[in-house]
């Protein structure tokens, strides 16, 4: 079964609780929670308030994925939320391997994001200290962009690194999954799959998070 990460930036933010409450009745295992700082990013989402709102209601794992400079500066206040997993940017944190175990120091699990255009083998040193690798599929930033084919092949290159190195990390993917894109990722080695528009724009989102974990 692939593990669904719903991405609350594709919510109704006027309506909020109730699209909450349908993730957590749904299939859905994580809860896939966008940070922008409108500088490693061009868009800015939304902060520690409301992500503390959320976090009390929400029964799902929070899957927190930080599109900010300096990731590292939030650790200590991401593991008081009680998030489950903390994505970095490998492209936003220069000493990456002292990031990670922070994260791992506060209490959370570990996970390095690249960038569409970041190759895979910058993992090579540290696949064996995360949890799980984030392949961007999209340019960070927005909801419901166009899925970049390349990422087909990157994830066929991570799953052998991994193997390679004996890492037990997982694959997510992140941007542009859909009817057509989901199942070729999951084929190619991906084992979460996070969805935005695909999921919340649908009239059933319950019933398509219910088709995704099917893959
Ligand atoms: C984009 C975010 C994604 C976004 C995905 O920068 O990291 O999580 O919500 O949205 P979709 O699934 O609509 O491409
Ligand atoms: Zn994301």
């Amino acid at each position: 079964m692939t593990i669904v990460s719903p991405s609350m930036l594709s919510a109704d933010f006027l309506h909020l609780e109730r699209d909450i409450q349908m993730i957590n009745r749904s299939e859905a295992d994580w809860l896939h929670v966008d940070v922008m700082d409108g500088m490693f990013v061009p868009n800015i989402s939304f902060g520690f308030p409301v992500i503390e709102a959320v976090a009390k209601i929400c029964t799902k794992p929070l899957d927190v994925h930080f599109m900010i400079e300096r990731p590292e500066r939030y650790i200590s206040q991401t593991a008081k939320l009680g998030a489950m997993m903390m994505n970095v940017h490998q492209e936003a944190t220069v000493h990456l391997h002292r990031t990670i175990q922070e994260i791992h120091d506060a209490g959370m699990k570990a996970a390095v994001t690249l960038n569409p255009s970041t190759p895979v083998s910058v993992l090579e040193d540290v696949i064996g200290d995360v949890e799980m690798v984030l392949l961007m599929s999209v340019n960070p930033g927005f909801g419901g962009q166009k899925f970049i084919e390349n990422t087909i092949q990157k994830v066929k290159r991570l799953r052998h690194l991994i193997e390679q190195s004996g890492s037990k990390a997982l694959i997510e993917i992140d941007g542009g999954v859909q009817k057509e894109t989901a199942p070729r990722l999951v084929e190619a080695g991906a084992d979460i799959l996070v969805s935005g528009s695909y999921i919340f724009r649908a009239p059933d989102p319950e019933k398509v998070i219910s088709e995704l974990k099917a893959l």
